[in-house]
């Protein structure tokens, strides 16, 4: 489902070049489950936005369900992002002009579904945000906002979910839920998770678990996975 090949990515700032990685390999079969876990300002946002194709690297390849990226113009990625990923910014990124339950059936609407905005309050419910529905992002909390992301990002059974820091902002009960949703959605779709996560809790319920660190991608055991 991914493959990640001599990826290197570098930004020039005008005294200096940030590597933020180097030369980095990844095989990941469908349906796995990855935890992405390293110290702050070690990449790991960087790389799942090259995984979605919002930044390009500097150098080397990432493919995605057998599609190189490198290749695709800003439509074609529009569309790969619309069929088969979900993804979960750090920051969320909800619209803010649109209400929760709009936020999360628009993009569906888009892709066709009828059915748009049923199935999104339905996953609203899933995400314990059913009374939530018709508020605008500015009236929710952190860990409201970020609910309804993850929401949106899954409500389309996506073939790849990226999720950046999915549980950052939540309670440990709401936190549990939404793992078992993330989980959930792997058995029954299939859909291979790439998580990055603080959370040793999380990184230990994946089948496999990356630490990134000065630039270089190392496979551990989850009992490490505490940075
Ligand atoms: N657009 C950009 N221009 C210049 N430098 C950037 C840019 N985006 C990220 N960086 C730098 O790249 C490095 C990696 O950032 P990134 O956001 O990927 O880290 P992170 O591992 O997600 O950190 P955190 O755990 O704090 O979210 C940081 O040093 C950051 O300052
Ligand atoms: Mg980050």
């Amino acid at each position: 489902m991914i493959r990640l090949s001599q990826l290197s990515l570098q930004y020039a700032l005008p005294h200096t070049t940030i590597h933020v990685l180097r030369s980095v390999d990844l095989h990941v079969q469908a349906g796995q489950s990855v935890a992405l876990v390293g110290p702050s300002g070690s990449g790991k946002s960087s790389l799942l936005l090259l995984l979605a194709g919002l930044e390009r690297p500097s150098a080397g390849e990432v493919t995605v369900d057998g599609v190189g990226l490198d290749g695709l113009d800003a439509d074609r990625l529009a569309d790969l992002r619309r069929d088969i990923l979900g993804i979960v910014f750090q920051q969320f990124h909800l619209l803010p002009s649109l209400t929760a339950l709009e936020n999360v059936a628009v993009p569906l609407q888009i892709a066709g579904h009828d059915d748009a905005f049923a199935r999104a309050r339905e996953q609203l419910a899933h995400v314990g945000l059913a009374e939530r529905a018709d508020h605008y992002p500015a009236q929710l909390s952190g860990g409201e906002q970020q609910r309804v992301a993850i929401a949106r990002a899954t409500v389309h059974r996506p073939r790849l979910l990226l999720a950046d820091e999915p549980t950052g902002n939540l309670d440990e009960e709401t936190g549990a839920h939404v793992q078992d949703l993330l989980f959930d959605l792997q058995r029954r779709s299939g859909t291979t998770l790439f998580l990055v996560t603080h959370d040793p809790a999380l990184a230990a319920r994946c089948d496999r678990v990356f630490r990134l660190h000065e630039g270089r991608l190392q496979e551990t055991t989850p009992a490490q996975a505490t940075a």
